[in-house]
């Protein structure tokens, strides 16, 4: 190409302002809010990186296929304009409108675990986990090794470990498999890709031992992107065909279209089995509503079917993940430590190497977090002991593998400039590193606690003597 600035690739006609806060009142808010990101109001933050979910800007199409949706309770036009949008990309049968992922995943996982099950995943993403074990059952983690590793440099670091999830099966037996999953891009493990060759030997391999296979979609157009740019013989294909080519390998997928959906709500779930589908329905109509809207009005279904027409295409992917490796390369060449290389939707930033004063009990990313947002108000999330941490049998706590603050990068929300504002409260916030505190936690809920934990800063005692 001939210039290097890779360009925003549209331009924008609505608005929406930020908030500017002084440090005295980012100071009081972040005590109000008990040291927890997500206690904040959104007008105490002025960079919004909680998320890249149901955060995304939608285009003028969008709007406009709201505008003309259809609000029929049955068999609406925008509830089958969105199935065929979604059975053109995913080739699956059944589709299943949900008002989000984790709707999605309650359903599937209440039809198809019983307790005592175990689910095999790259990485299972928080929600995921929780429904798995809300249902009595047992989500194990099998990324490969360099995924477990924030420094190692490597294009695939999604990958499943195949050996493991072979010896997996023969440890516990098909029988209590009720399905192997794949996250795509592995968020959890930090927004990595996962390759087309993994997944097909993962597919093989569940065939193989009658084991359906479905997929975390929710980040299919990236990880489709990452595949093009990385894996051999893949470079001269549309993302829209490596998707599908994806897709092909499972059997259903669970999908938040708050993420590559580029919609503020939505989500589905998809197979190919019409007896699994029909009880899944069954269920539907229980909790989410009747199936050809599931939980959501017709308008969303509408702003989904486009998103996902925009998603795949090239010029935004392009922009997409050149806007995240922006970020990640900049930290990178500044020295910060963060997950190499940079994710598809988001930067993780390598708190257990940055701050080894803090131990994890005392919660380093939860501490880095914080620190960003009272320095700029850049609102950032812990992915590390507080969400992963799990109770030890004597009470204690066993930290998490790694302990990351996600920096997840809202699709089409903020420009360039915004961008080069975040990286410079980093690198302020990265110069007094061995000055921040460690948290401890006073109040905490007893699954997904990160959302209302309450902390409490850590008051170091000097070591001097
Ligand atoms: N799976 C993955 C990989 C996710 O990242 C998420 C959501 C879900 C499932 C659940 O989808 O939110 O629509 O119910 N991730 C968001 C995040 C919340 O911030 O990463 P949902």
């Amino acid at each position: 190409m001939k210039f290097k600035t890779v360009i925003e690739p549209f331009k924008i006609y609505a608005t929406q302002s930020i908030p500017l806060l002084t440090s005295e009142e980012r100071t009081r808010a972040l005590r109000d809010a008990g040291y927890n990101l997500f206690a904040l109001d959104a007008d105490r933050v002025t960079i919004d990186l909680l998320t890249d979910s149901g955060t995304g800007a939608m285009s003028s199409r969008q709007w406009a296929a709201m505008m003309d949706a259809d609000e029929s309770y049955a068999g609406s036009r925008s509830f089958h304009d969105f199935a065929d949008c979604v059975r053109d990309i995913t080739g699956f049968s059944e589709i299943i409108p949900t008002h989000q992922g984790r709707a999605a995943e309650k359903i599937l996982f209440a039809t198809l675990l019983n307790a005592g099950d175990v689910v095999p995943n790259n990485t299972h993403f928080d929600t995921t986990r929780a429904n798995i074990e809300y249902q009595g059952a047992v989500a194990v983690d099998l990324v490969r090794k360099e995924g477990l590793d924030p420094a190692v440099e490597a294009p695939f670091k999604g990958d499943m470990d195949v050996e493991a999830l072979k010896a997996c099966i023969a440890e516990h037996g098909k029988e209590r498999i009720p399905l192997v999953m794949m996250t795509i891009t592995n968020n959890s493990g930090g927004g990595q890709p996962v390759s087309l060759e993994n997944l097909r030997q993962v597919s093989a391999i569940c065939r193989e031992s009658g084991i359906p296979f479905f997929l975390d979609a929710c980040r299919f157009a990236e990880n489709a992107w990452f595949i093009r740019e990385r894996e051999e013989g893949q470079s001269g294909r549309t993302p829209k065909e490596i998707a599908k080519d994806v897709f092909a390998l499972a059997d259903g997928c669970t999908m938040s279209a708050k993420k590559d959906g580029l919609a503020n709500m939505g989500g589905f779930l998809a197979m190919n089995d019409k007896e699994l589908a029909r009880q899944c329905r069954n269920l539907l109509i229980l909790t989410e509503g009747f199936p050809t809207y599931g939980g959501l009005a017709g308008r969303d279904l509408a702003a989904v079917a486009q998103g996902l027409k925009e998603v795949l295409d090239e010029e935004y992917l392009r922009y997409r993940i050149g806007s995240t490796a922006y970020v990640g390369n900049s930290l990178t060449e500044a020295g910060v430590p963060i997950v190499r290389p940079p994710g598809g939707h988001a930067v993780y930033i390598d708190a257990k190497a940055l701050l080894p004063h803090i131990p994890p009990h005392q919660y380093p990313a939860q501490a880095l977090a914080t620190a960003l947002y009272l320095s700029g108000g850049v609102r950032g999330c812990e992915i590390g002991s507080v969400m992963f941490g799990k109770k030890s049998p004597d009470g204690g706590e066993i930290p998490a593998p790694m302990e990351l603050v996600r920096l997840a990068i809202p699709r089409r929300t903020y420009t360039q400039s915004h961008m080069d504002y975040v990286i410079e409260v980093i690198l302020e916030v990265v110069k007094r590193a061995e000055t921040l505190q460690g948290l401890r936690i006073v109040e905490e809920a007893p699954w997904l606690r990160h959302f209302t934990a309450r902390f409490e800063p850590v008051r170091r005692t000097s070591t001097r003597a």
